[in-house]
């Protein structure tokens, strides 16, 4: 007999339909402790015209369960872009939250834990990218949207994982400044004749790989598909089958439905497409983001009870911001 029907209280009965989505990937036991969050949640982005937009980075109790939207950094960008909500929660990192703001400033933007970083945001600041700017004048500033508020404003046009050398090329400029990814610089300069001035910054997350530890995952995995994310270093890149930004990589698998699959990103993302694809056996490793782990139910709910934290960008700031997502998703 299922745990689910030993207690049937309120809060069970009207997230059954939830726990089939995660049944695959949630140990029943596990579920229930989740249960009377989501339960809270979800009666509360009603009352509260609030919409939650989840990384695919998050885990699945709240991927599946509590998001409205789901996506990569450019998707939540275009549905921040879209909402009508008039609060939005972003489960996800500040950088995203941020973003959303700028695409909103006149909604209540909330972020559940403020301490969700990036080591990409945090490997540059505003000084530095006028400082380029200096040392290469006239020569256009591409910014991943992996950065705060603050780099935006100084760049050009913004970039994500999904669209960069689209962007790249959009420019029509001979060489262009690429921030602050020094490993997806070095994956766009290989698709593009753009000449590419990078920056040394990296994901904690990604730059962990290495080439030895995916051959041998190969060797011990035969068949295996590797698909990676371009923020992983350049040699993990050469021994991948697929590379993509999340949404991408995610398409790959639903599509090809490889026997077996080494996704090289982010653990929780191998467990949503694990909950969504029976058939398709996910072999590990993967490493946590800890800033996308601050993330959790119970700071969701606390922060839909009390509004806070809500992000807020000086003006000024902003309106420069703005103009480098509003460019971006303008070129797609
Ligand atoms: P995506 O835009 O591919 O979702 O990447 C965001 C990110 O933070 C990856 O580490
Ligand atoms: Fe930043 Fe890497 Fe975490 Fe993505 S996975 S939020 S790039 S630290």
């Amino acid at each position: 007999m299922s745990i689910l029907t030993l207690d049937a209280g309120d809060d069970v009965r009207v997230t059954e339909h939830l726990y089939e989505r995660v049944k695959r990937v949630i140990p029943a036991a596990e579920w229930l402790g989740h249960v009377p969050a989501i339960a809270r949640i979800n009666e509360l982005k009603n009352e509260r015209n609030a919409v939650v937009l989840a990384h695919n980075y998050q885990t699945p109790e709240i991927f599946h369960c509590v998001a409205d939207f789901v996506g990569d950094s450019l998707a939540l960008a275009r549905m921040a872009a879209q909402s009508d909500a008039s609060i939005i929660v972003m489960a996800g990192v500040h950088f995203m939250a941020e973003t959303a703001k700028l695409l909103n400033p006149d909604k209540t933007v909330l972020i559940p834990d403020v301490k969700a970083g990036c080591s990409l945001a945090s490997s540059i600041t505003g000084a530095d990218v006028r400082q380029l700017r200096e040392a290469y004048p006239g020569v256009p500033v591409v910014t991943y949207v992996n950065t705060s508020a603050e780099v935006k404003a100084e760049a050009d046009i913004c970039c994500t994982s999904g669209n960069a050398v689209k962007i790249v090329e959009s420019l029509n400029s001979r060489r262009v400044i690429f921030l602050p990814d020094e490993y997806l610089a070095s994956y766009v300069s290989k698709q593009t004749d753009v000449e590419i001035i990078a920056w040394d910054g990296r994901c904690e997350v990604h730059e962990r790989f290495s080439p030895d530890e995916i051959r041998q995952y190969r060797d011990d995995n035969s068949g295996v598909v590797v698909v990676a994310h371009p923020e992983c270093p350049p040699d993990v890149l050469a021994e991948a089958d697929f590379t993509g930004s999340t949404a991408q990589m995610i398409g790959f698998v639903k599509e090809s439905r490889p026997e077996k699959v080494l996704m090289l990103t982010e653990c929780s993302m191998s467990d949503n497409v694990a909950a969504e694809v029976g058939d398709v056996e996910f072999v590990r490793p993967c490493n946590l983001c800890p800033h996308m782990k601050r993330i959790t139910l119970g700071k969701i709910l606390q922060s839909l009870r009390t509004l806070e934290p809500a992000v807020e960008i000086p003006d000024d700031l902003a309106a420069r911001a703005r103009i480098s997502v509003e460019r971006m998703l303008a070129v797609g």
